[in-house]
């Protein structure tokens, strides 16, 4: 029997010092240690031996499966731990490893020129106001001294809607809508940023869409030197001192007189290419004193009060202000173009 039980501890150690996993030693346990492991069977066959190999016996039984129960969780703790290691070995992260990109956009070039005049404005005491795209032709062109008819309405060609709605030609309706808040008194010192819509053939320098920011200030006393200085302002803060500026004599319905301003060709500098169309030079906003007709439509007294407006084309400004050749890169997401602005 002694020698049974001895046989049993080696037989149990070895397999004990073979296993590999958590499972199998579980399964090991349950064969040599369970109830119908060979230990218990010894321990039940006690009865059967002398009274003096019983508690010789006994005592090694007790001995044998101690020490298999000891092995068994020492081996136990071994396994657990080269398993955690094993799990750390394949999760170790490689720090070396070059990481994932983040993308990241930035601003529109069209936005951060918007942005970048009304900033202008603002900190000139300028507030802003906004009006609707889908416009009646009322405020579009009738109280803009625009009357049903008229040769003028073929300056601006037209999406209209139903007779009397279309897509605002242009942001100058909203000085309208705004000098009827203002119930006849002034002063009034306001930006209108927008889209608007034209039947425009696209190229280069032209689309069917395009943003605008009207510029009206009305007040006593407001004179043409005051509509010129503030253009003024506004060429050098957009463009620096060594680009040139022009006014010519020009026609608007709503302002008289009218003024054209034109930015020397940012391509050519003056000698004329296909950007600027020969000229050298590239129109960037319309502007004049506000028609006292147009004052008297909106409640305003012509005799006391007088005006200046000005609506700039904000493609025309970035693309002189970046050098941007076609005016079409603005509208077709192309990532190669718009990552070049990232920094803005
Ligand atoms: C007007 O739209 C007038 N409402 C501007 C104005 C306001 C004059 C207040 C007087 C007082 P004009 O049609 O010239 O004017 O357009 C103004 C600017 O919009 C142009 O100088 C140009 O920079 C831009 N623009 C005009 N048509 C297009 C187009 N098809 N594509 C891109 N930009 C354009």
């Amino acid at each position: 029997m002694q020698e049974k039980l001895q046989h049993l501890k080696e037989e149990a150690i070895h397999a004990i010092n073979e296993v590999k996993s958590s499972k199998k030693l579980n399964e090991i346990r349950v064969s040599y240690l369970g109830k119908k492991g060979p230990i218990t069977e010894v321990l039940r066959g006690m009865g059967k031996l002398s009274k003096e190999e019983r508690p010789k016996i006994g005592a090694l039984a007790n001995v044998v499966r101690e020490e298999i129960a000891n092995k068994i969780s020492l081996k136990q703790q071994q396994l657990e731990e080269e398993e955690v290691m094993k799990k750390l070995a394949n999760e170790t992260v490689d720090v070396t490893l070059p990481g994932r990109p983040i993308l990241q956009g930035g601003t529109h070039p069209l936005t951060a020129v918007t942005e970048e005049i009304e900033d202008l404005f603002l900190s000139m005491g300028y507030s802003i106001a906004e009006g609707p795209e889908v416009e009646s032709d009322y405020y579009n062109f009738e109280a803009l001294n625009i009357p049903k008819a008229h040769p003028a309405r073929d300056m601006q060609d037209t999406f209209y809607i139903d007779e009397e709605t279309l897509l605002r030609t242009h942001t100058s309706p909203v000085q309208i809508r705004t000098l009827e808040q203002f119930e006849g008194k002034g002063p009034v010192k306001i930006i209108c940023p927008g889209r608007v819509y034209r039947r425009d053939s696209d190229d280069a320098t032209h689309s069917h869409q395009f943003a605008q920011i009207e510029g009206l200030v009305v007040d006593e006393n407001i004179r043409m030197s005051d509509l010129k200085g503030t253009l003024e302002v506004f060429a050098k803060a957009m463009f620096g001192e060594e680009r040139e500026i022009r006014l010519r004599p020009s026609f608007f319905p709503f302002t008289e007189p009218s003024v054209e301003v034109d930015v020397s060709c940012f391509k050519c500098g003056g000698a004329g290419c296909n950007v600027c169309k020969g000229t050298g030079w590239i129109e960037v906003l319309g502007a004049g004193m506000v028609h006292p007709n147009v004052l008297k439509m909106a409640g305003f007294d012509p005799v006391k009060y007088q005006g200046f407006a000005f609506g700039i084309g904000q493609e025309r400004i970035a693309m002189l202000k970046y050098g941007i050749d076609d005016i079409r890169h603005f509208y077709t997401n192309d990532l190669r173009f718009l990552s070049q602005f990232k920094q803005l």
